[in-house]
C-alpha cells in the first residue's frame, strides 16, 4: 500500500471508531452530547491517535489493541481545544473549519462538552478489551499527561506568560513541552504500552515525542503568522491578538523554522532503533512541511 493510502486508512479507522463512541442519540441531555459530537466530528488531523497506532505497530503490537486508547486521547485533545477557544482563554471563534464549540452551543455547553469528553475518555480506556495491566498503564499515562503534570499545567503557564514581558526561549520550551508536548508524548507511550514494548523502544519513543512535540508547537506558532485561515481551519493572528510570546516573536520566522527543523531531525534520529520505521519517517517529515 502506498504510504498516503496507509495513513488515510488509519485516519478512517480512527474516525469510524470515534464516531461510534460518540453516537450518543435521543438522550434527555442531547445538547451536550451534540456539542461533543460536533467538536470531534467537524475535523482535526488526528495526529495523536495516528502516532499511538503507529508506535503500537512499530513495536510489534496489534493496532486494534491501541485503538480505544488512541480515541480516548483524541477526545482529551478535542476537549483541550474546546476549552482553549473559550473567551476566558484564547477567545477564538473558529476551529477545525467551523464555528468553535462555544460559538455554536454557548459557553456553558462548551464547558460541559469539554468536561464530558475528558471523562468519557477514561470510560473508554477502562473498557478497552486488553489486559488489566495495559489498561492501568494507559489510564495512568492519559491522566498524567492530560492533567496538572501535563497539558493543563502547560496551559496554566501559557496563560501566565501573557502577563509577562520578558519570556525567554527556555520558558517557552517549558510551557510547550507541557501544553502540546505532553499529549504527543502520551500518544507515543500509549502505542508502546499497547504493544508491550521493550525498554529501548520506550526510550526511543520518549526522545522522538519530546522533539516532535516542540517542533509541532513551533510550526503551530509559525502558521498562526504565515498560514491561511481557510486551510488552517482556525483564525490566524490569534497569538498576536492575545499578546502571546511565541517562537516567532522570540526567534523570528527563520529562526523558528530552523529550530523546528533541528527538532524534527532529532525526532527522526530517534526512530533509527525501529526496524519498520519508513511510514513514521514519512509522517514526521510531513508534519514539518504541513500548512494546516
Ligand atoms: C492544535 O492541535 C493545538 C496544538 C496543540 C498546537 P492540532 O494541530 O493537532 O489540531 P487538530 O486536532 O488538527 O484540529
Ligand atoms: C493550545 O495551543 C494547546 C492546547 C493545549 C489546546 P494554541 O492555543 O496555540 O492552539 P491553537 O493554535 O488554538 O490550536
Ligand atoms: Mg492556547
Ligand atoms: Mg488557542
Ligand atoms: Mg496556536
Amino acid at each position: 500500500m502506498q504510504v498516503e493510502e496507509y495513513f488515510k486508512s488509519l485516519y478512517n479507522l480512527i474516525n469510524a471508531t470515534l464516531f461510534d463512541y460518540l453516537a450518543i442519540n435521543d438522550t434527555d441531555y442531547q445538547t451536550v452530547a451534540d456539542a461533543m459530537q460536533y467538536s470531534v466530528e467537524i475535523g482535526g488531523k488526528r495526529i495523536r491517535p495516528i502516532l499511538a497506532l503507529e508506535f503500537c505497530k512499530m513495536c510489534g503490537g496489534n493496532i486494534s489493541d491501541a485503538l480505544p486508547f488512541a480515541c480516548a486521547l483524541e477526545m482529551i485533545h478535542t476537549y483541550s481545544l474546546v476549552h482553549d477557544d473559550l473567551p476566558a482563554m484564547d477567545n477564538d471563534d473558529y476551529r477545525r473549519g467551523k464555528e468553535s464549540c462555544h460559538k455554536k452551543f454557548g459557553e456553558a455547553n462548551a464547558i460541559l462538552a469539554g468536561d464530558a469528553l475528558l471523562t468519557y475518555a477514561f470510560q473508554i480506556a477502562s473498557d478497552a478489551g486488553v489486559s488489566d495491566h495495559t489498561i492501568v498503564k494507559c489510564t495512568r499515562a492519559l491522566s498524567n499527561y492530560a492533567g496538572i503534570y501535563g497539558m493543563v499545567g502547560g496551559q496554566t503557564l501559557d496563560l501566565e506568560n501573557e502577563e509577562s514581558t520578558d519570556i525567554t526561549v527556555e520558558r517557552l520550551e517549558e510551557t510547550d513541552k507541557l501544553k502540546t508536548g505532553a499529549l504527543i508524548r502520551c500518544a507515543c507511550e500509549l502505542g508502546c504500552n499497547a504493544a508491550m514494548a521493550n525498554n529501548e523502544q520506550f526510550e526511543a519513543a520518549k526522545v522522538y515525542a519530546e522533539n516532535l512535540g516542540l517542533a509541532f508547537q513551533i510550526i503551530d506558532d509559525i502558521l498562526d503568522v504565515t498560514g491561511d485561515t481557510e486551510t488552517l481551519g482556525k483564525e490566524v493572528g490569534s497569538d498576536a491578538q492575545n499578546g502571546k510570546a511565541t517562537y516567532v516573536t522570540l526567534l523570528g520566522l527563520d529562526g523558528a523554522k530552523a529550530r523546528a527543523e533541528e527538532l524534527t531531525n532529532n525526532a527522526l534520529k530517534a526512530l533509527e532503533v525501529f526496524d519498520n520505521n519508513e511510514n513514521l519517517i514519512y509522517f514526521t517529515k510531513q508534519l514539518l512541511a504541513r500548512n494546516k
